[in-house]
């Protein structure tokens, strides 16, 4: 994999770990990038202009002008010119800045720009990558649509051992190279997706739903449009928003209207990746106004059998369509997953547990075993939006194994 005539911005902080980006730019220039350095003034007494200058061959941006011609630097050309930016290393004080638009650098006013990926590489002391203030910030980054490469355990400049030591530079050039191999696999592919629960109407007022917050099936949603993807996210009531505007929202509330929606653009789909908890029942005649304590004995909710769309997707699906379901399960997971991806008629599913700690409902974080019909594989607990990053590599690596096939 190459990353050849790919224009990237290098962000560098001012942090210890700055030493290690010097490495990083000799790889990514000898992968075949063209980068452009960007250093915030604190950075530059770490390490110097020159030696990036020498090895980036174009001088080195870290003011906004140049003070005695006057140039200025325009970070809106760069933030069109680049493919994507890496900010390696990611200091707690620069996180903080990205995360609530505090444009007081080049660095920052260049990430605010930049219309192309940003991968962020964190490198701090262990206690302050821990302090939630630190972590609440990175996972606004990431809400944004951001990729965190995720800090290793090991040695610290501090003394200390702990999590905080930034991702080491060969790492780095593989996520992104990964990245644009995945981008031009995914480019221009039309993906459907769904999220969140749905709402089964009782009386104007009242309804049958459940806990499902949609945090999964958004992230998933920026995973695929952040890859160059178009995204349509049929979304029961959540309170979510999507910052990625290439995403396409449609927002419904019943099972019925999840179904109807769905099966309008699931003929055009490449990909469609059920992830909403759609209701199993709805109410058979809903009131036409609001049930009143007062006047009757305790109702009667008659319930009807709501569609399964996974299904209906399932018995329709053409050939090259891939179609991928999510189980949450609380007792034989594997087995339960299995029957579903074969009576649902589905390339993959998702299984999540609710047996394990922080996977599931309402939570950020998720722990998966995705399976194929060949395959099954287990994957650590992780943030929802790199458990999407997971999802979205297997329905590739799938998707290639099944054109290989045809
Ligand atoms: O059967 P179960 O609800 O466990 O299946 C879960 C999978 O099927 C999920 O992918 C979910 O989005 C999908 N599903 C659906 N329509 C239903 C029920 C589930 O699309 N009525």
């Amino acid at each position: 994999m190459s990353l050849q005539g790919k224009h990237i911005i290098l962000g560098i902080c001012g942090g210890i770990a700055a030493y290690k980006s010097v490495s990083l730019l000799r790889l990514l220039v000898k992968a075949g990038a063209e980068v452009q350095v960007v250093i915030t003034p604190a950075g530059k007494e770490f390490i110097t202009p020159v030696t990036l200058s020498a090895l980036s061959q174009k001088p080195v941006v870290s003011e906004f002008f140049t003070a005695n011609t006057g140039e200025w630097h325009s970070h809106v050309d760069l933030g069109l010119w680049a493919d994507c930016m890496v900010i390696a290393p990611a200091t707690a004080s620069s996180i903080g800045k990205m995360a609530h638009g505090i444009a007081d650098n080049m660095l920052i006013t260049t990430y605010l720009s930049a219309k192309s990926p940003v991968f962020i590489a964190p490198a701090m002391d262990l206690d302050m990558m821990a302090h939630p203030s630190t972590q609440a910030n990175l996972r606004l980054l990431e809400s944004y649509g951001n990729h965190i490469i995720e800090p290793e355990v090991g040695y610290l400049a501090s003394g200390l051992t702990g999590k905080g030591r930034m991702e080491e530079p060969e790492r780095i050039v593989e996520v992104l190279q990964k990245h644009f191999a995945s981008t031009e696999t995914m480019k221009g592919k039309k993906v459907l997706i769904t999220a969140g629960p749905t709402h089964e109407k009782i009386d104007p007022v009242r309804f049958i739903g459940n806990y499902s917050s949609g945090k999964m099936g958004y992230a998933l949603a920026e995973e695929c449009a952040s890859r160059g993807a178009e995204v349509t996210l049929v979304s029961g009531p959540v309170s979510l928003s999507i910052s990625n505007p290439s995403v396409k929202v449609e927002k419904v509330e019943s099972a019925k209207q999840m179904l109807a929606a769905c099966q309008n653009h699931f003929p055009a789909v490449d990909v469609a990746i059920m992830c909403a908890a759609v209701a199993d029942y709805a109410p058979a005649h809903p009131a036409d106004s609001k049930i009143k304590r007062e006047h009757q004995e305790v109702p009667v909710i008659e319930l009807v059998k709501n569609p399964d769309i996974a299904a209906t997707l399932g018995a329709a699906k053409k050939p090259g369509q891939q179609l991928v379901g999510f189980a949450l399960e609380t007792d034989h997971e594997f087995d339960n997953a299995l029957e579903k991806l074969a009576r649902k008629n589905l390339d993959m599913i998702v299984l999540n547990s609710m047996r394990d700690r922080g996977a599931g409902f309402g939570t950020d974080t998720n722990k998966v075993t995705i399976f194929t019909r060949e395959s099954r594989k287990e994957y650590p607990l992780k943030s929802k939006r790199e458990v999407a990053a997971d999802i979205v590599d297997a329905i590739i690596n799938h998707g290639c194994e099944l054109s290989s096939e045809q």
